[in-house]
């Protein structure tokens, strides 16, 4: 893990790290903890509350617990292509690759990005809840889905919850129907822009307004040569149809108010100080540096979120080498933009649905 200073954004991935190429997906052997299994927790995470906590319960449960906290991550399409499997004071994050999208993303390269979401949140989860833990990432190299193992110690008794953190991370959400016109928060600018060195190297700021316009324009015509692929345009619209709306995946789409690529990637209507555009790069191209990018991702999302501030979220450049070269020189950063974020205050909320812990946790004696 590079050093990234503390006082910015510090990644929770710390992880020893192993790998192999991909083998096979993971199969199905569902488990439903009797934490879970009955009540509104069965149904939607998003109505979890720091009140549930179970105090008094296991380490295990705790843990079955939080992960309705973690489910809450970002996931590309909103797939949520993660299974959780917990033993003990033990939590192991796999990628579930039947929920892949071989069109949009062949390589898996988004669905580990987003795996890293689920596994930097659980962490931030946990330090919210105080409990001390463990990271290692790809720790069995007989198994390229297991993704993280986190393994945390006992909570001691008289750690408070921390409630700031918990809001950060419940109110965070992608912004998709445009931006308001509204200056960004004094805080949220200084804490970015304010002192250049001080931010970790996985991110740039764009603040020349004309590379901006251009990276903005690189992505509106990007998008629609991709989506007149009809391939690339069946499998986006798989997960993003409006009979979707009862789905506990996807995004659910008004189909009375279409969301353009325009609506979040122009600065039509917009003032100067409305958003702010940022690239998140990569080092190299493996799959522990896209499990990275995701807890970078992450980290960069909580921080923004704190300060009341979501983004628009953009993985062009992930899967098109003709954006990343077009937008590298623009930004000036040194690794290869993957994500770019664009951060603002959205016109209207779209809270997307998440997969119930039930859905999501695998049979504890379940083996790869
Ligand atoms: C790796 C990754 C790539 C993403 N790419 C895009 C994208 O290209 N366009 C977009 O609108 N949202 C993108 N998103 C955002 C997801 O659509 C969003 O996280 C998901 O729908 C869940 O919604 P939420 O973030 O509001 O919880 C991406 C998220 C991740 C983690």
């Amino acid at each position: 893990m590079r050093g990234v200073p503390d006082a910015v954004i510090a990644p929770v991935l710390d992880c020893v790290f192993s790998w192999k190429p991909f083998k096979t997906g993971v199969r199905r052997l569902f488990y439903v903890p009797a934490s879970i299994s009955r009540g509104r927790l069965a149904q939607n995470p998003r109505e979890a509350k720091s009140r549930d906590f179970p105090a008094n319960a296991s380490v295990e449960e705790q843990l079955k617990f939080l992960v309705n906290f973690a489910v809450l991550a970002p996931s590309v399409h909103n797939t949520q292509p993660w299974l959780f499997r917990v033993l003990d004071h033990t939590v192991e994050i796999y990628a579930d690759r039947s929920r892949a999208l071989p069109v949009v993303d062949p390589e898996d390269r988004s669905l580990v990005i987003s795996c890293g979401s689920c596994v930097s949140l659980f962490g931030s989860v946990l330090d919210a809840f105080g409990f001390p833990f463990s990271c290692s990432v790809f720790p069995d190299m007989s198994d390229p889905d297991l993704m993280a193992r986190i393994t945390v110690s006992s909570r001691p008794d008289d750690v408070t919850i921390d409630e700031d953190q918990l809001k950060a991370i419940t109110s965070r959400n992608t912004i998709r129907r445009g931006f308001q016109s509204l200056p960004l928060p004094t805080a949220f600018t200084a804490h970015f822009v304010g002192d250049e060195d001080a931010l970790p190297e996985f991110l740039c700021v764009v603040k020349d307004r004309e590379a901006e316009t251009l990276i903005l324009k690189q992505v509106q015509d990007t998008e629609r040569t991709y989506q007149s692929d009809i391939r690339y345009r069946r499998e986006s619209d798989s997960w993003m149809h409006p009979m979707r709306q009862r789905s506990r995946d996807g995004i659910p789409m008004n189909p009375e108010e279409p969301t353009t690529i325009s609506s979040c990637w122009s600065s039509e209507g917009l003032s100067d100080h409305s958003t702010l555009l940022m690239v998140l790069t990569e080092p190299s191209d493996t799959p522990r540096a896209w499990l990275e990018t995701g807890d970078h991702l992450m980290q960069v999302l909580i921080k923004a979120a704190s300060f009341g501030v979501n983004a628009a979220i953009m993985n062009l450049p992930a899967t098109s080498k003709q954006v990343r070269e077009i937008i590298k020189p623009l930004t000036q950063c040194e690794g290869d933009p993957i994500l770019l974020l664009r951060f603002g205050r959205p016109q209207r909320k779209l809270i997307t649905p998440r997969r119930s812990s039930v859905d999501v946790m695998l049979h504890p004696g379940f083996r790869h």
